[in-house]
């Protein structure tokens, strides 16, 4: 009779489970998300989020020294401004908040990479991630134009990296070709390829204080029911340029990540986003949850399906248990 095949031998101690371990969750996946607003000695706590502020600039520069320190590559950072106006002016500034934490935190701490969130719903008065006409319509060619301005005065501060988050139409082409005209060649673009509608992004609007004054984002971002349009979306994203992808919510979504790991040869990013991150911790703040394990296993998952970095508010915890180990 032929042999029974026994799964359990290769289980059976930890050394050979870690031999024949395909995935495992290494400092150079992580990238922390930080907050920076307005004023002076500012340490503001999101409440639905335990352990995530809001920074002034001169803290966050710590808080990027400490995630530093501890092996973290590389932050992406949201602004908050003082002002806010029609047309998001104070997004592309140099004195804009986020041009200001670049630059100092670039001087104090040149090799962490910096990742910028190029957007303009925390900056206009109306909280959409476009511009809306008098009919309550959003623009996309006159918003691309603006977050291609925008892209250019982070990188100018010193952005190492730009993210469009705002599901605009053709924003990666704009962005591109504007850093290129500019001397910008070699500034990589991480685009939010596939970024659905989700209510699991509730606890950041509150952190970044970016809720639209009206209506939703139904009509550009992504319907949670559909899996093909991701593909066409990451399709044409690195047509324009995108030099990597972002799939966004990460949880509820590993099918997509696992989809276009096998269709496309880019580097991918998963963003376990504030509402994850909100879930995680609410449950284990109740005791019904091992925070750090289910938060390993939760990482490992992203991983798994394919995924190549992990945007999380959970990577100085995380950084913790790798250093740890
Ligand atoms: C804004 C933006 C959002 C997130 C990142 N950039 C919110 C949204 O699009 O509604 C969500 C991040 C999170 O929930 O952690 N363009
Ligand atoms: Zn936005």
């Amino acid at each position: 009779m032929f042999p029974m095949q026994r799964m359990r031998r290769l289980r059976k101690n930890s050394s050979i489970r870690a031999m024949v371990r395909q995935n495992s969750i290494e400092l150079n996946d992580l990238i922390l998300p930080l907050f920076v607003t307005y004023g002076k000695n500012k340490m503001i706590p999101i409440s639905s989020m335990p352990g995530v502020y809001q920074y002034s600039v001169e803290n966050i520069v710590k808080k990027a020294e400490e995630a530093y320190n501890a092996g973290i590559p590389a932050i992406i950072l949201f602004g908050i401004p003082e002002t806010k106006d029609k047309k998001g002016t104070m997004a592309f500034s140099q004195n804009g908040i986020v041009q200001k934490a670049v630059k100092e935190i670039k001087n104090k701490i040149p090799s962490l990479i910096i990742i910028t969130d190029v957007c303009l719903c925390g900056y206009t008065t109306d909280g959409h991630c476009g511009f809306v006409n008098e009919k309550g319509i959003i623009e996309n060619d006159s918003s691309c134009e603006q977050l291609a301005k925008i892209a250019l005065s982070h990188v100018q501060a010193g952005a190492d990296i730009v993210a469009p988050s705002d599901m605009m139409d053709g924003r990666v082409k704009y962005i591109r070709s504007l850093l290129d005209t500019e001397g910008f060649q070699d500034s990589i673009i991480m685009s939010y390829a596939v970024k659905y509608a989700s209510s699991y992004y509730g606890p950041f609007r509150e952190a970044a204080d970016c809720a639209p004054k009206k209506g939703n984002r139904k009509t550009y971002q992504m319907d949670p029911a559909n899996s093909r349009e991701a593909i066409r979306e990451a399709e044409l994203d690195i047509k324009e340029g995108a030099d990597l992808l972002i799939i966004k919510p990460a949880l509820a979504y590993l099918d997509i990540i696992c989809k276009i790991r096998n269709t496309f040869n880019i580097p991918l990013v998963s963003y376990n986003v504030s509402g994850e991150y909100a879930m995680l911790k609410a449950a284990s703040e109740k005791g019904w949850i091992d925070y750090s394990s289910v938060l390993e296993e939760t990482l490992v998952s992203m991983k798994r399906a394919g995924s190549d970095m992990i945007i999380t508010y959970s990577a100085m915890d995380m950084a913790r248990l790798i250093n740890g180990r």
